[in-house]
């Protein structure tokens, strides 16, 4: 059995998701460790749609367990709608999905505190998803948190509460006692957490536990990555991120894991770049190569349905999340989104002042203000969307994924041509193909 971390390489929305449903079957649980509902994927399944932001798409997969890790920041309202829509099509959840009762939660204040800290015109935008996630996870880090387990107990959260919400109202109600407007808004807090915590009950445990007895009685688990690697709180365009470890490595503090029971790293790339928010990009394409990749490949954010900036492939950015991210493989989604361009660009260093640079760069002002240096590949004109192997592709396709392959330095083990799982092309011979007969 294998233990496989699956994650986004680029600013997220790399298709993620759809590679995870291909997955999914070889694996016996599919958890979640970091993030929470900023992130969106969409799965269809015949005629219906799923709309997902905090469950692994496993779900929809009836032999396997999902699990929503500590290190994942829980909306319990967002939450419960997703079960009410997921139990409602008919999707059972009993006894195959648990949330980590370290897990900590959003709160209405925070996302009121972040809407206006986006909407105050300080020039300091980050362009988030504004679900409350950075303020969870602030509350989290300055141990103001609100954590699952903390719903339970009446007096613990309403100690507790006001000090979370304080954190983002000016600090003015730290240590005092709430009183008068503020001591009725806890109060109605107090009583929408009892509420919710009731609710979720069935599913909250200590999925540390649960996780570590499974894996040790030979299960094998599917880490699902949320968001992508630069984006990540540490590795990523900062302060341009979102605020967890959208890195390999925050699979293991983000469900309570060792290092040593993890067998290995699968990135996902989009054949192009998309980013949405704000922040460094720097293969963006504001004309009409961005507007094409934007119409062919539907890129509109999930969640907030803003259009995604588009752009080249970047193999500088790629090179970096494949190196941090120890990937033993690499799936390349979208690529048909570029059938029919007469070239294409791939980014293989930056340029900044008089100097080449092909290592992505910590200094924010050099991301922002350098220039691609691009390497030309010729486009093709056939449909790529029919093609089951990697030797049906037509010749310019197959250079332009070896290309990246070479500048990635990480072997591209799938290519997705489609959005049904037919379109999903696994090389036969591969670290991928391995893992899967490995994982049956
Ligand atoms: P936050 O995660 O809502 O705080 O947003 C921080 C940054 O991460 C913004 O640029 C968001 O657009 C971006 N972001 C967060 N989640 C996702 C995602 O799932 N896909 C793509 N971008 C995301
Ligand atoms: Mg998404």
């Amino acid at each position: 059995m294998a233990n496989i971390v699956l994650i986004g390489g680029q600013w997220g929305d790399e298709g993620k998701g759809k590679v995870v449903d291909l997955l999914t079957p070889h694996f016996d649980i599919v958890g979640r460790y970091s993030g929470g509902p900023n992130a969106g994927h969409t799965v269809r399944r015949g005629d219906r749609k799923y709309a997902l932001r905090h469950i692994p798409s496993g779900i929809l997969t009836p032999a396997v367990s999902c699990i929503i890790g500590n290190g994942v920041v829980v909306d319990p309202a967002a939450l419960l709608e997703e079960i009410g829509f997921l139990t409602g099509a008919g999707v059972s959840l009993k006894s195959r999905f648990w949330i980590s009762n370290r897990a900590h939660v959003i709160l209405p204040p925070y996302i009121e505190w972040e809407t206006r800290r986006e909407e105050s015109d300080t020039g300091r935008k980050i362009g988030t998803t504004r679900r409350g996630v950075g303020p969870a996870y602030a509350a989290k880090i300055t141990r103001t948190g609100i954590r699952i387990i903390d719903l339970y107990d009446p007096g613990t959260l309403a100690a507790r509460l006001s000090d979370a919400v304080a954190l983002f109202e000016g600090g003015e109600r730290l240590g005092g006692s709430p009183s008068g407007a503020a001591g009725a808004e806890i109060a109605r807090l107090v009583s929408a957490c009892a509420s919710h915590a009731e609710a979720l009950k069935p599913f909250v445990t200590d999925t540390v536990r649960l996780l570590g007895d499974r894996i040790r009685a030979g299960s094998s688990v599917l880490f699902e990555g949320a968001q992508g690697t630069m984006l990540d709180i540490d590795h990523g365009s900062y302060p341009y991120v979102t605020s967890s470890s959208s890195t390999a490595g925050g699979a293991c503090t983000g469900l309570g894991v060792s290092p040593t029971q993890i067998d290995g790293v699968m990135g996902v790339f989009k054949a192009y770049s998309t980013r949405v928010g704000e922040g460094p990009f720097p293969t963006e394409q504001t004309g009409a190569p961005g507007e094409r990749l934007r119409e062919r490949g539907h890129e509109y954010g999930t969640v907030t349905g803003r259009p995604r900036r588009c752009g080249w492939f970047d193999a500088v950015a790629a090179r970096y999340a494949a190196r941090i991210n120890g990937m033993d493989c690499a799936a390349l989604t979208l690529l048909d989104v570029l059938d029919g361009f007469d070239e294409l660009q791939i980014c293989t260093a930056y340029r900044h002042g008089g100097s080449v640079i092909k290592e992505f760069p910590v200094e924010p002002w050099i991301l922002s203000d350098c220039t691609p240096v691009y390497t030309k590949v010729a486009g093709w004109k056939n449909d790529t969307t029919e093609c089951r192997t990697v030797e049906a592709l037509p010749g310019p396709a197959l250079d332009y994924v070896k290309t990246i392959e070479d500048l990635i330095e990480c072997d591209i083990d799938l290519v997705s041509v489609g959005p049904t799982p037919e379109g999903s092309i696994v090389r036969p011979v591969s670290k991928l193909s391995a893992w899967l007969e490995d994982a049956e």
